[in-house]
């Protein structure tokens, strides 16, 4: 069984395939954490030490007993109140507005299966096959009626232990909540490195190293989206750990809103990794019989390098986040028309690109922004999803059963959170947005954000939505989200410490209603390129625009930092014209079609009627190889070999499971001189097998490729690229 209880010892055990979580309800009631590491027998109460470590260690329970403190102890669900003045999970405020709670151990219940989280997005299991399991920990403070219910969900194959919390209040009066973190990791020794990212709007999640020392290193968004600047996603490794050696943990919270994450070396070299809601602008009270859910971190540890931390990210996200019948499909190779024609086209400009797409074997046109109402512009008409027939020449339908024609499918660019000022929406319901009552709103993109706490505000949106989508054969919606929270007032609210919470918990159910209501559509996030790529989103839809930065070299960073936490599954990549309209760069068109290529939801973002005959074949050959390697790097095992921010090279390389094929991708980024051969070292083939490079039919063999490696072609320039295609020989 994945989850044992010692009745003795008051010892929970947590077993996945190869790892171990354990933590003791002690004799005080306290929950200690024990052990997080490669799967292990007997019981590690051993490692906690115990000494009288002088009076500045927080209060003693025991006046007998020194040596105990929960300023030192490692924790479960350290809280504030307690004597633990490290960073706290939780903290709350009785009636009269005192600070702290004294949580104690109150029982325990193991079911089985995966549980859910109400109103947000969680890992699910499917019972049979996963045999998964649920430990529920309960912590009562009887002063104030509070009981805190920890979550753990167990996933024994996919190698991941899940963590949330629900916090009630049973008692009689009122207690507000102003933190609620989800998880914490407590190490009682250990040298590491953290691992965060961290980038900005066209350049999103750069890896970021640093050696923890003394004191908090904190990332964080506080702008109500997960973000461009900081990616919710934070691993700890030893400080000499690589790719494939040493150990790792990693956290991904499964949230799309503010966050914050972080590690702190404290006073005794020990180290604390949490991560959680943000609690900037949050003060959530809970009347009697209230209850608050702390979102959920997905945790996960390898003993093998910090690669198997993403794998099983990859595996996790990809197959139990991830819902819906685009789960497992290959995904149509798009054209969508931003860069084509920003906000300048007609259904004709649209047809044409469509027949050019089919001509080259691309599957899906997608209408970008500017399909709308008076939308000719970023200023105007967001909040009004009415079909601009001007514009188009016709209904929606009558476009799209022309692309049809084509044997292309049709998709749709929305971005429904927001209103313009300058809209019939917000004319008629100007209270509807976040703004606060007597104080000018802050601007992003020239709009507001709706309130989507509010249930009116919900139904208004998804009435337009299947409006529009019930009016054609719409096969994809490209859900955009273009700015930050600013402003944090909602008129309907009975208090202005919860608005943050309750808007992706509105965001949460309108998506749920759609995707439940179009189980066909093939959903993609985007928030000003990835400014909220989350497993949060990815429940809802199994793909996301990675960046708005399509230049090819500065997606080889975006994509190796987004491929830590997520998969290749949920990566949108696409192929844009040269030169790229953010940097100038100009790099050959295979560069752009082997990058684009990382990501499984792979496609164009250029106008095809401009380019020469000659590329025009190049990206017919470009589509064929993609579904040629697709199933391989929508589901194999992604290895980094190399890294665009320190090597020469960038390579990266999909296995199957099975080891019977694998690609192998790289860039050459820099040529000092000429001469130098680049070698490329793959990793996870089968050993003592022997593969076969299926273009040029030379068969290596697996252990020396995996030790020496193969040279890259000498004469390769800068910026450009080649992939291998490698099947086993049984
Ligand atoms: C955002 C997206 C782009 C595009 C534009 C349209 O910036 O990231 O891909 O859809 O909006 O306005």
């Amino acid at each position: 069984m994945p989850i044992s209880f010692d009745e003795s010892t008051r010892v929970f055990t947590l077993n996945t395939r190869s790892t171990t979580y354990q933590m003791l309800a002690d004799s005080y009631g306290f929950l200690l954490h024990l052990y997080y590491g490669r799967r292990s027998d007997g019981f590690m109460a051993y490692l906690v030490t115990y000494a009288d470590r002088s009076g500045m260690c927080g209060c003693p329970y025991d006046v007998n007993d020194r040596t105990y403190s929960l300023d030192v102890l490692p924790q479960e669900y350290p809280f504030q109140g307690a004597g633990d003045m490290r960073s706290p999970l939780l903290v709350v405020r009785d009636e009269s507005g005192a600070f702290g709670c004294d949580l104690r151990y109150d029982g325990y219940e193991i079911r089985p299966g995966k549980y859910a989280l109400p109103g947000l997005p969680a890992v699910y299991s499917d019972d049979e096959a996963d045999g998964a399991e649920t430990l529920m920990v309960r912590l009562r403070d009887a002063r104030l009626g509070l009981v805190v219910e920890l979550l753990y969900g167990v996933m024994p194959e996919l190698d991941v232990i899940t963590r949330a919390a629900v916090i009630r209040n049973e008692g009689t009066g009122r207690i507000t909540v102003d933190r609620a973190q989800t998880a914490c990791l407590d190490f009682v020794n250990g040298d590491f490195d953290v691992i965060s990212f961290h980038g900005r709007h066209a350049m999103e999640r750069i890896p970021d190293r640093h050696r923890v020392g003394h004191g908090t290193f904190s990332v964080g968004s506080r702008r109500g989206m997960s973000s461009n600047q900081y990616s919710p996603v934070m691993l700890l490794c030893d400080h000499d750990a690589t790719e494939s050696t040493g150990r790792a943990w990693g956290m991904n919270f499964v949230y799309s809103g503010g966050f914050e994450a972080e590690v702190t070396g404290e006073q005794f070299d020990q180290t604390r990794m949490q991560m959680g809601l943000s609690d900037d602008r949050f003060s959530y009270p809970l009347e009697p019989g209230e209850q608050l859910v702390a979102p959920e971190v997905i945790m996960t540890y390898s003993s093998e390098g910090i690669e198997r931390v993403s794998q099983n990210f990859h595996r996790c996200i990809r197959t139990r986040v991830c819902r819906g019948i685009w789960r497992d499909a290959a995904r149509p190779v798009l054209i969508n028309s931003w860069e084509a024609f920003y906000f300048d086209f007609t259904g004709e400009c649209l047809v044409k690109l469509a027949e050019r797409a089919a001509s080259l074997g691309i599957e899906m046109l997608v209408m970008d922004d500017g399909w709308f109402s008076t939308r000719r512009d970023d200023l105007r008409a967001l909040g009004d999803w009415t079909v601009n027939e001007g514009k188009l020449g016709g209904t929606l339908a009558e476009l799209v059963d022309r692309v049809n024609a084509l044997g292309v499918k049709f998709g749709i660019w929305v971005e429904p959170e927001m209103v313009s000022e300058d809209s019939e929406l917000y004319r008629e319901h100007p209270d509807w947005v976040l703004a606060v009552p007597g104080k000018g709103p802050v601007l992003g993109r020239d709009q507001l954000v709706l309130d989507l706490s509010r249930e009116e505000v919900r139904d208004n949106l998804f009435e337009q939505l299947c409006r529009v989508l019930d009016q054609a054969n719409i096969e994809y919606v490209k859900w955009d989200y273009n700015r930050s929270i600013v402003d944090t007032y909602s008129r309907a609210s009975s208090d202005q410490g919860k608005v943050l919470y309750d808007y992706m918990l509105g965001l949460y159910d309108l998506l749920e209603r759609l995707v439940e209501r179009y189980p066909k559509i093939l959903f993609e996030g985007c928030s000003a390129g990835g400014g909220r790529f989350d497993a949060g989103m990815l429940y809802y839809m199994p793909q996301i625009w990675t960046s708005d930065n399509t230049d090819a070299v500065n997606r080889l960073k975006i994509q190796y930092g987004t491929s830590f936490g997520f998969p290749s599954s949920a990566m949108g990549a696409h192929v844009s014209a040269c030169p790229n309209e953010i940097n100038g760069r100009s790099v050959p068109l295979t560069t752009r079609g082997i990058t684009a290529m990382q990501g499984a939801a792979f496609g164009y973002e250029l106008d095809l009627m401009k380019l020469p005959e000659r590329a025009c074949e190049h990206i017919r050959r470009q589509v064929k190889r993609f579904h040629e390697i697709e199933p391989i790097v929508r589901e194999g095992l992604l290895y980094r070999l190399d890294s665009p921010q320190t090597d020469a090279i960038c390579a990266w390389e999909y296995v199957t499971e099975d080891g019977s094929q694998a690609v192998v991708s790289a860039v050459r980024l820099e040529v000092e001189g000429y001469g130098v051969a680049n070698y490329v070292v793959p990793r996870g083939l089968t050993p003592g097998a022997s593969y076969r490079d299926l273009d040029s039919g030379v068969v290596y063999p697996a252990d020396a490729l995996m030790d020496m490696g193969m040279p890259l072609p000498v004469r390769l320039e800068a910026n450009a690229a080649v992939m291998y295609r490698f099947e086993r020989v049984d």
